[in-house]
């Protein structure tokens, strides 16, 4: 379904979208599926959404896709996962130029299979001939372990002489994930939950949160011009007072 928005209200746009991809098995088992039907529909709503913030001039799309925490689940679930990321990846690296899509994977890549890390370092070859939208996938993130990580990367170039001795706010952030991407201006979460289950911690402390019922295999466009009205009916105040 086409979305409401078109580009001549694109001021109007945020600048970075984050989604928690959420609802995928609860979709499924209403129709009497298995868990992993839901995760490949999941899938082809989040290839409808990148596409569409891309054209309506969203400047960053970052998804949660799979948490430190879903590992979890059985087997045969983070499985069917893992082959989908894998089908993903790969169609990434056919299209991504055509379609003119940059991608990053935000997460420890270390615990994935070699042939995941292969796919995953070749998109990031790939995003450096490509200027542009971005799209973030958060693969086996968690926000607590993110900024442990920053704090020991932190560390050692302390230690080895490569970091200054004062720490800044916006230098610790370039030992985040999101290094050089700006924080998200509207964090959404379908599927009922209104949690962050560990999601970007970090940079999301002044982000708009929006939550909705309806389950990630069923968000369209017309659900994410929805979301992007409500945040532009917010007062972002950063701590200031209105004038
Ligand atoms: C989100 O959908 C996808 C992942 C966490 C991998 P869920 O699988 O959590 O769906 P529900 O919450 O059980 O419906
Ligand atoms: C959050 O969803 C993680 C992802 C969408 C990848 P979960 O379904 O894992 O979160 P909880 O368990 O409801 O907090
Ligand atoms: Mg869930």
């Amino acid at each position: 379904m086409a979305g409401i928005i078109n580009n001549n209200e694109a001021g109007n746009i945020p600048r970075h979208i984050a989604i928690i991809l959420d609802g995928n098995g609860r979709w499924a088992k209403k129709r009497g599926l298995p868990r992993n039907a839901g995760h490949l529909a999941g899938s082809e709503t989040f290839r409808n959404i990148a596409t569409y913030c891309k054209n309506i001039g969203v400047e960053y799309l970052t998804v949660y896709a799979f948490s430190t925490e879903n590992w979890k689940r059985s087997e045969e679930e983070v499985g069917g996962i893992m082959r989908l990321l894998d089908k993903y990846l790969r169609e990434a690296i056919r299209d991504m130029r055509k379609k003119e899509i940059r991608m990053s994977v935000f997460g420890d890549t270390s615990r994935l299979s070699p042939e995941l890390q292969k796919l995953i370092a070749e998109t990031n070859e790939i995003s450096g001939s490509i200027e542009g939208f971005q799209a973030n996938i958060c693969i086996n993130y968690g926000g607590r372990a993110e900024i442990v990580r920053a704090a020991e990367q932190y560390a050692r170039d302390l230690a080895e002489g490569r970091a200054e001795g004062k720490l800044t706010e916006e230098r610790f952030s370039d030992y985040m994930y999101s290094a050089g991407v700006p924080d998200p201006d509207l964090l959404i979460r379908p599927g009922g939950e209104q949690r962050l289950s560990n999601f970007l911690l970090w940079q999301c402390a002044y982000s708009e949160f929006y939550f909705t019922d309806v389950l990630w295999p069923d968000f369209d466009e017309a659900e994410l011009d929805r979301a992007i009205a409500a945040f532009n009916m917010r007062d972002r105040r950063f701590g200031g007072v209105k004038k």
